[in-house]
């Protein structure tokens, strides 16, 4: 195959109505960026002409403004999964007007190759390096990668010169085969390495490369504050004392740890803590907490599907890559959120919780129940496998108006029958063999913030202490109702709202 080069434009310009596309990147992390631009100015083109203009959106996770908010500005988005973070999106899809369907980021590749998701026309990569025998090397995400670039029809790729060639090495690209031949999957230690360095495709599949040079448009982390801090604090003061205790072996289990900014400063705590020895990570983002901590000598390896850093941080990266290179790998997320290696390996999750019930069910996308924040991501993947699954909050949202801790989550990513521990800035539920009864009062004792202690308290005392699960239907929102027509839960009276 000669190389063609073309512009985005012309990318952009192959693109069908209707068509479904995959992209590369795992968060903006390798998120392709040109072209996507221009198929929404295309959008835009199409729709001033009066004619119809949208395609299906498949790829790792979230990505960067360029993909997201700019194919949601131009209202392009005839579908969306599995996974978004992106402002403007999120007010399409909660205006109704972009189909979105969120699901475990360890299933999407499986769920294309076994057909479920319908005929994919595009894979549209990003790429440090490609060469005219179609091998790839991708840049600081994997996702989908793989699995779009071998069933699309035709790829496009986007060269990077943002990005050193010489990141090839640090991705692990394996790909499973699927039922009934599949086999177990060779990692038995985060560094394990079990597939090739580069995807490997048919280059009669390659329309063209659009060549760039952009940064990925991660955002800076939010600084970490008090309640951040003692979040940290506490998980680290529950984890070294499982260890104490012998539930944790001395040499200690990867860590996962979850996105966002109370991840970040979790993390970034947990590192701090001298009673924690040296650890691995296992997990899905890489996010700027688990380069610093491996500077300083306190994480050791991390085995991740993106480098989601900010820009200064992915610059020492780049200058130190030697350093790097041995300490990370970056997988496709079937394998880097993998149940089977998750429980092999024995991983420590923890992930963030929107709210949380008396019970210990536990809601991380839906705000209000209906309202999408973001979606499930690899939360499930890794809580529903863990050795030990965490789930931390700030005991309070929105100064105070809003409580974490309700007496009924108005939906449920991770039930009760999964989520082990709960952490917030007051203190450690320990759910485990617990009944619902003893959860609520572990909840409430240890986790609930003292401006909701006697409303929570009211609401069990009422809800009928003599079932097995202590809930008062009539009530069980009262505390969002409350929300909704006052906005403050504090003014929650509970005469009206049935008790
Ligand atoms: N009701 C309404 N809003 C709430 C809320 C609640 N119960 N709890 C939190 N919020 C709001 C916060 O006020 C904040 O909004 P603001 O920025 O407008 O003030 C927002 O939700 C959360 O932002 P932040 O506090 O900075 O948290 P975060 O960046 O750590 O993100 C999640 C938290 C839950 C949204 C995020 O971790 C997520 O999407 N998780 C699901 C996916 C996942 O776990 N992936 C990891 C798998 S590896």
């Amino acid at each position: 195959m000669a190389i063609r080069f073309i512009s985005a434009e012309e990318a952009a310009s192959y693109i069908n109505h209707n068509d479904v596309i995959g992209f590369s990147g795992f968060t903006p992390a390798g998120s392709v960026k040109a072209t996507p631009l221009a198929i929404a100015e295309r959008a835009k083109s199409e729709h001033a002409n009066n004619r119809p203009f949208k395609v299906g959106v498949i790829t790792g996770a979230s990505t960067g403004d360029s993909l997201d908010g700019a194919l949601a500005r131009a209202e392009a988005v005839l579908f969306r999964t599995p996974y978004q973070s992106n402002k403007d999106l999120r007010e399409l899809i909660n205006a109704g007007k972009a189909e979105y369907f969120d699901t475990h980021l360890s299933s999407v590749g499986p769920s294309i190759r076994y057909g479920f998701l319908g005929k994919i026309n595009w894979a549209i990569i990003e790429a440090c390096d490609v060469n005219e025998n179609g091998e790839i090397v991708l840049t600081t995400g994997v996702g989908i990668s793989p699995t779009i670039c071998k069933v699309a029809d035709r790829i496009i790729i986007e060269l990077n010169h943002y990005h050193p060639r010489s990141l090839r090495g640090i991705h692990d690209i394996h790909i499973q085969q699927d039922p009934p031949l599949r086999r177990e999957i060779p990692i038995y230690k985060p560094s394990d390495r079990a597939g090739s360095e580069i995807i490997k495709v048919d280059p009669s599949k390659i329309v063209g490369i659009v060549e760039t040079n952009l940064p990925d448009e991660v955002k800076g982390f939010s600084k970490t504050d008090d309640v951040t801090d003692k979040i940290g604090q506490n998980v680290a003061d529950f984890l070294a004392n499982e260890m104490r205790k012998g539930r944790i072996p001395a040499s200690f289990l990867p860590i996962q740890s979850g996105v966002g900014n109370i991840a970040n400063a979790v993390l970034g705590a947990l590192g701090l803590n001298k009673n924690i020895p040296q650890f691995e990570m296992y997990t899905e983002v890489i996010q700027d907490s688990v380069i610093s901590l491996m500077k300083e000598g306190r994480i050791s390896f991390a085995s991740g599907c993106s480098l989601t850093v900010s820009p200064d941080v992915l610059k020492t990266v780049y200058e130190n890559l030697d350093f790097f290179r041995k300490r990370l790998i970056l997988r496709p997320q079937e394998i880097s959120n993998n149940p089977e290696v998750a429980r092999r390996l024995g991983i420590i999750s923890i992930n963030t919780a929107l709210e949380a019930d008396l019970y210990g069910n536990v809601n991380s996308t839906q705000v209000m129940g209906g309202k999408m924040m973001n979606g499930i991501g690899g939360s499930g993947d890794f809580t529903r496998n863990a050795y030990i699954s965490i789930f931390t909050c700030p005991s309070v949202a929105k100064g105070g108006k809003i409580s974490a801790f309700v007496p009924m989550a108005t939906h449920t990513d991770h039930s009760e029958h999964s989520v082990q521990v709960l952490i917030t800035e007051q203190g450690i539920a320990d759910l485990r063999s617990k009944s619902p009864k003893a959860k609520a009062e572990e909840i409430l004792n240890n986790c609930v913030h003292p401006d909701y202690r006697g409303i929570l308290r009211d609401y069990i005392n009422h809800a009928g202490l003599d079932s097995h699960t202590p809930v008062a239907l009539a009530s069980a929102f009262g505390m969002h109702l409350c929300f909704e027509k006052t906005g403050d839960m504090r003014n929650v009276d509970w005469t009206k709202y049935g008790l």
